[in-house]
């Protein structure tokens, strides 16, 4: 027997990542009420300002992306790069401050949103010094991944850790670019950059963070939790490779495609354009590499709803990842910009690909962490899939058809030139969608619930396996 694997970080993130899902989820739901009821808080007397929708709309966003969708990279980041390295982690310490450093970071950014201190970029809210946490505890985090990578006991580094390690270097680079600010106070800062340049470097660090965060981090998933669930290994490595390569190098250049007709110069707008389209090539390349590893599998799917979970992401993935390409088309921007399209796009990616990839993982990983047989409940696993998936498009349908409504409605003139619709009649036919959107949402959240007692009930009662059998050496 040789040293085992640090799995305490890795089970701290796993816990955390059902945790934060289930918090920003929530503020999800409630944000999606708020637009029903916009009085819905107010109720709450002093405590409403803080729970307005301007305040916690980049709390949900911060949350279910940074929060949960960061923690279950961390884990999932840290366990694979720990088994197909067959090493243990370069320090305890280092994994130590990582987790704790990016709850810290959570938890402030959870205390200030809410009262209103933000640098108004999306995505990018934080103040200066929770930046500057940030960027210490990602630096110690490549420290981590990389050492551990250097140390690795095996040849090659397989694919997984590719697509982790450019999702690593890329946030760090956007993050400290994006982030350049004139301090203030403790609480204020000005960014670097002013008007144009602004928006161009904005929007080249939101585009990559969909990228890199939401898209090649989760794509190191996809490298290591489809093969491990199927049984098979991946469909193509030259694939992987040549995804990898191309997915990295023309995902730098879309941007510009969230400025269009805007006062950016209209040659970025067209490149920013070009660059989109050809996305629709990795992007299902790598899909393809997903599930064809089913090959010769794909009965199990019938069976296990770990792998519905997983091939299910996938194929919202590559939904999402032509739909994007479309919406960057500048005729079809003209349409959709502004309206609930680009929500319910930024939907089929988040709840679709990125949760969905992720409470599969987890379900692989949790009964492996805390060395039981498998998970409580099977069956529940299954109804969560299900409640999820209904979810999910419940959500998206709705707000495509009233994104389309919506934009149809802006752009209508009479024959005198004037508008069909005043603006309160487009906010008005809404309401029908974002009550399917609520129902869908909370649908979404109630799986998250199933999930969480699931993995109570799998870490409390679970049945425990003999040591042999727990993942926990390298010999095993
Ligand atoms: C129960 C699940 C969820 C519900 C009910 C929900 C609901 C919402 C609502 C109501 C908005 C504001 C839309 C608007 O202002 O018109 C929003 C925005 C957003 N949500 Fe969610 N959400 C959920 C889960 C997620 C997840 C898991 C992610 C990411 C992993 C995510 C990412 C985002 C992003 C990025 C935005 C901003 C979109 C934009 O500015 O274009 N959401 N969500
Ligand atoms: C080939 C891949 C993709 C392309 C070319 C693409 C393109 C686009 C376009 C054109 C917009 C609308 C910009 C606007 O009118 O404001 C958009 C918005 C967005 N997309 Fe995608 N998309 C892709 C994949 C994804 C995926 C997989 C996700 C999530 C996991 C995602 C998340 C988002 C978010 C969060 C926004 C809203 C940004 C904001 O305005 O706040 N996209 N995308």
């Amino acid at each position: 027997m040789e040293a085992t694997y640090n799995y305490k970080v890795v089970r701290q993130f796993a816990i955390m990542t059902v945790v934060w899902g289930i918090v920003g989820m929530l503020v999800g739901v409630i944000l999606s009420a708020q637009l029903i009821w916009p009085a819905l808080t107010e109720a709450l007397g002093p405590l409403a300002p803080y729970l307005s929708y301007g305040r916690i709309r980049p709390l949900h966003t911060n949350a279910v992306i940074f929060a949960f969708g960061g923690s279950a990279l961390f884990a999932t980041s840290l366990y694979v790069v720990q088994r197909t390295c067959q090493t243990r982690l370069i320090s305890d310490g280092l994994a130590a401050f990582v987790f704790w450093g990016w709850q810290l970071v959570i938890v402030l950014a959870a205390v200030t949103l809410p009262l209103g201190i933000t640098t108004s970029k999306e995505y990018a809210e934080l103040e200066w010094p929770i930046d500057v946490l940030i960027a210490v505890v990602w630096v110690a985090y490549a420290v981590l991944f990389f050492g551990t990578v250097v140390k690795r006991k095996t040849q090659h580094i397989y694919v997984a850790n590719w697509f982790f390690g450019a999702y690593i270097v890329t946030i760090a680079l956007l993050h400290i670019v994006n982030s350049m600010a004139w301090p203030v106070t403790l609480t204020k800062s000005y960014s670097m950059y002013a008007g144009v340049h602004d928006a161009m470097v904005q929007w080249w660090y939101g585009h990559n963070a969909v990228g890199f965060f939401l898209t090649t981090a989760f794509l190191g998933m996809m490298y290591y939790f489809v093969p491990k669930q199927a049984g098979r290994p991946i469909f193509s490595y030259r694939l992987s490779i040549v995804h990898f390569w191309s997915l990295n190098f023309i995902y730098m250049w879309a941007g510009p495609h969230h400025l269009m007709y805007t006062a950016l110069p209209d040659w970025t707008q067209s490149l920013g354009m070009v660059f989109s389209l050809m996305l629709i090539a990795p992007s299902w390349g790598g899909m393809m590499n997903g599930i064809m590893t089913l090959s010769g599998a794909w009965h199990k799917l019938r069976t296990d709803p770990i792998l519905k979970f997983l091939i299910t992401s996938l194929s919202f993935y590559g939904m999402s990842t032509f739909e994007g390409p479309m919406m960057s088309v500048k005729t079809v921007n003209a349409l959709s910009h502004y309206t609930e399209w680009t929500i319910g796009h930024v939907h089929s990616g988040a709840l679709g690909w990125v949760a969905m990839i992720s409470i599969g993982s987890l379900y692989y990983l949790i009964p492996r962490l805390f060395g039981r047989e498998e998970m409580y409940s099977v069956k529940l696993i299954n109804t969560h899939f299900w409640t999820a998936t209904i979810g999910v498009v419940l959500y998206i349908a709705a707000l495509w058809i009233a994104g389309v409504a919506q934009g149809l409605m802006w752009r209508a003139t009479n024959l005198d030139g004037t508008l069909t619709y005043s603006f309160a009649q487009s906010v008005n036919a809404m309401y029908p969608f974002y009550t399917i959107r609520l129902i869908g949402g909370t649908l979404f959240f109630v799986g998250m619930l199933m999930m969480a007692y699931n993995v109570w009930k799998t870490v409390a009662v679970g049945r425990v396996v003999d040591d042999a059998r727990i993942p926990q050496t390298v010999a095993a």
